[in-house]
């Protein structure tokens, strides 16, 4: 677009130029070959009245209308090319109008139209919504809180024609279908506008790390919390059951008593109790804080060390590895090392690691692996209390398979070794997702582009009024590559 405008100048430009010149050069000759006027001989013709004569016509009048045709005329002249050298910027100018008026119009559908905004958060940021899940007859299981990704990185996933179909789709059920393609209420029109508005919230590279390793460090702190043997975690272990035991007394009797609530019964001894019980938690949380982080670190640390030490075994094989040139080589090598059982001391603490990021909570989870390709894991069904509490003891708890398979497919029990014959084209589809109607690994089926790409994606075909050919948009990487490693070596373990 930019090029065409400034072709368009350069040639107005020249043409400007010409006719200045040309106008030049026939002045100056028109005015050398100029003779003095001889006057006019002619007779009048016997049917026409006589006009003025000269003596009469050539007075301020005749000066008066020539000189106003002159102005007229230059004003003509000036302008008109003028108006044409500002086409280009009157096209930009109108392609930016456009572009904030639908932004404007998908904010309103996002917040007020379709309100996404109850489910995907204020700016895309992630939210959740309440729905009821069934057994596969369609019993009523339990009523859940259910993790809706955040959007503000969803161009980094998706491209705009994948997002255009799971709006008009929906997904699952539990996002309703929005456009007319798949029954819902929205034109295409509004949904490009939604996509307009998504473009202009989508955030940056480092607030992306900040948010995966804030998700990585939760996981962490969490696995620490329920495994670590240190007296700093027993402690927090025991005061943290007291508070879940005095939280579920309140529950039972908010159950029994209605109307119980402990922002009304203040003097309860049940609300008394959970709110000195949650005190205590919150104490020794200060208290261990420093404790907890040393641990976080020391395990995050004890992790990298068991990947450097596969990239020194790695190298060991191949003393080439670490020529320049050949960094991308040394990382698969090292992969594919630290994805076999056995060949790496160390390797189950890598791939916990790896599982970390599989369900990093981050965000609603938008980061995770799991949201898709593990069934419960959106509605918290690794914390049985959370359903209990919505009044179900089922076992679906029991059918909890990290990887077993959702809106993904199943990813246990060697599936993936046999999609993706290296641990290095497994990464590669990871980072840049199935491609809408393109076929992947061995037998991957040419699907809508509903597995989104972790690394960085450029999307060459966006929608809208105001996309010319050629454009294109980029979008920072959600991953890194050393963490799709860590997430590659725990699916090709699972
Ligand atoms: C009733 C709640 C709800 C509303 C309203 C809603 N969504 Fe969703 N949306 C969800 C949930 C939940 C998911 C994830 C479903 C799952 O985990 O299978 C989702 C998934 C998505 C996805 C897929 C993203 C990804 O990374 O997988 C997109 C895109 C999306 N929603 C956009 C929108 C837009 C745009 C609107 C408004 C027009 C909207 N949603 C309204 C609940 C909602
Ligand atoms: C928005 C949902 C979604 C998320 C999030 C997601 N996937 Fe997927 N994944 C899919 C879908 C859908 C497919 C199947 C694509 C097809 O067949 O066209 C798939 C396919 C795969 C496959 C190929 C499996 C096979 O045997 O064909 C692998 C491996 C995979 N995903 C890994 C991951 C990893 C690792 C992550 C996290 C970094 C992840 N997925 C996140 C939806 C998702």
């Amino acid at each position: 677009m930019l090029l065409a405008a400034s072709t368009q100048r350069t040639i107005g430009l020249v043409i400007l130029a010409i006719v200045f010149i040309g106008g030049l050069v026939y002045i100056y000759f028109n005015i050398r070959s100029a003779r003095d006027e001889i006057g006019s001989e002619i007779e009048l013709a016997a049917n026409r009245r006589p006009y003025m004569d000269d003596d009469q016509l050539e007075t301020k009048r005749l000066d008066l209308a020539l000189g106003t045709s002159l102005v007229l005329l230059t004003i003509t002249a000036i302008t008109l090319p003028l108006y044409w050298l500002g086409e280009p910027g009157r096209h930009e100018g109108r392609d930016i109008d456009t572009d904030r008026i639908s932004t404007n119009r998908g904010e309103e559908i996002y917040v007020e139209g379709a309100q996404c905004v109850a489910c995907h958060g204020s700016e895309g940021s992630g939210g959740a919504v309440s729905t009821a899940i069934t057994t596969e007859d369609g019993a009523f299981l339990a009523q859940v809180s259910w993790k809706a990704p955040a959007l503000n990185t969803l161009l980094s996933r998706f491209t705009e024609n994948e997002v255009i179909h799971t709006l008009n789709v929906g997904r699952n059920g539990v996002m309703p279908a929005w456009g007319g393609g798949g029954g819902g209420p929205l034109t295409d029109q509004q949904l490009e506008e939604i996509v307009y508005y998504i473009r202009s919230i989508q955030i940056d590279e480092d607030q992306i790390n900040i948010e995966v390793a804030d998700g990585v460090r939760d996981g962490v702190e969490t696995k620490l919390r329920a495994e670590s043997g240190a007296d700093w975690a027993n402690e927090l272990r025991a005061v943290n059951e007291a508070k879940d035991a005095t939280a579920r007394d309140v529950t039972l009797a908010s159950r029994e008593i209605f109307g119980f609530d402990c922002t009304e019964q203040t003097d309860d001894p049940r609300c008394a109790a959970d709110n000195d019980a949650a005190q205590a938690l919150l104490a020794a949380e200060t208290q261990h804080a420093d404790a907890l982080n040393s641990a976080v670190a020391s395990w995050l640390f004890d992790v990298d060390a068991v990947r450097q030490r596969a990239m020194d075994a790695a190298l060991a094989a191949n003393s080439a590895l670490d020529d320049e040139g050949n960094e991308e080589d040394w990382r698969f090598a090292t992969l594919e090392l630290l994805s076999t059982p056995g060949e790496i001391e160390g390797q189950d603490l890598y791939l916990e690691y790896g599982e970390i990021l599989f369900t990093n909570t981050a965000a609603a989870g938008t980061y995770s692996c799991a949201r898709c390709h593990t069934y419960g894991w959106s509605f918290d069904a690794t914390g049985p209390y959370s359903l209990e509490l919505n009044g179900t003891d089922d076992p679906i708890l029991e059918d909890y398979t990290q990887g077993g398979g959702y809106f993904g497919p199943n990813l246990r029990g060697g599936t993936t070794l046999e999609q993706f014959e290296s641990a290095a084209s497994h990464a590669d589809f990871i980072a840049k997702g199935q491609t809408m109607g393109a076929t992947y690994g061995r037998g991957g089926s040419g699907g809508n582009g509903q597995m989104p790409g972790f690394g960085p994606n450029t999307d060459s075909s966006p929608v809208g009024p105001t996309i010319g050919t050629g454009d294109e948009f980029s979008y920072p990487a959600l991953l890194t590559d050393e963490q799709i490693d860590a997430i590659v070596a725990f699916e090709r373990n699972l």
